[in-house]
């Protein structure tokens, strides 16, 4: 695999096309000191889901799988004054350091960040009637299927729905897989399929993270 010109072209990409953003550089640096994973999404990656967002104007966030918060500020920060996003973060310590690293950024009163079991908030909002323009799905990629059944039960028809993480290096197309997340993953598409009321497809992503990619789905009906 050649990651390192991956990794190369994203760098030349991302000094052509992004901005300077100390926001969320704040946050990755921030992150990486406080010790979590390097699992959040690129910055080009970021600017996806903010153009995603901006292009459907949205008004309504969903984030499941908070890490540090990078993608979090990213999104609501591309959403009007008025917008809301609500994310979800199992891991106290974690949470912690995505509620500072929100604080800090500015938009924080934009953001609602839930302490839990990405499940156990999802079932709360439902129970709620609580409906989203847009919903990010990037937890534990073992859950992908659970949590892209719950995403449908918290949209309306036009919901843009994204799933991180779909191509696993490639392992996605082993159907023999016995890592959890390949399952995960491959359960949600076979799951996706049987639906009716969406229309979806995928890109894979090479970049400075490596090999993976993104589903992006669209309701077009209830669910
Ligand atoms: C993993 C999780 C992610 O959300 C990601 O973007 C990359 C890797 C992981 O758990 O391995
Ligand atoms: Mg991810």
């Amino acid at each position: 695999m050649q990651t390192e010109i991956y990794a190369e072209v994203d760098a030349y990409l991302e000094q052509n096309l992004l901005k300077p953003d100390p926001v969320l550089e704040k946050i990755a640096r921030d992150s990486a000191a406080a010790g979590l994973v390097p699992h959040a999404v690129t910055a080009l990656q970021a600017q996806f889901l903010a153009l995603l967002i901006q292009m459907n104007r949205v008004e309504s966030v969903l984030e499941i799988g908070c890490l540090g918060g990078y993608s979090a500020v990213a999104m609501a920060r591309a959403l009007p004054e008025h917008g809301r996003l609500i994310t979800t973060e199992i891991d106290t310590r974690t949470a912690e350091i995505a509620q500072k690293n929100i604080d800090e950024s500015g938009f924080g009163s934009r953001i609602g960040l839930r302490v839990g079991p990405a499940m156990t908030v999802l079932d709360q909002a439902i129970a709620e009637g609580q409906i989203f323009d847009f919903i990010f799905i990037d937890a534990d990629k073992v859950n992908h299927k659970n949590y892209l059944e719950r995403a449908l039960d918290l949209s309306r028809p036009g919901t843009v729905i994204v799933a991180d993480n779909i191509v696993r290096g490639g392992a996605v197309i082993d159907a023999e897989s016995l890592e959890n997340s390949v399952r995960g993953v491959r359960d949600m598409f076979a799951y996706a399929q049987s639906l009716k009321q969406v229309e979806m497809t995928a890109l894979q992503t090479v970049g400075e993270k490596g090999y993976d990619g993104m589903a992006i789905f669209r309701m077009t009906g209830n669910a």
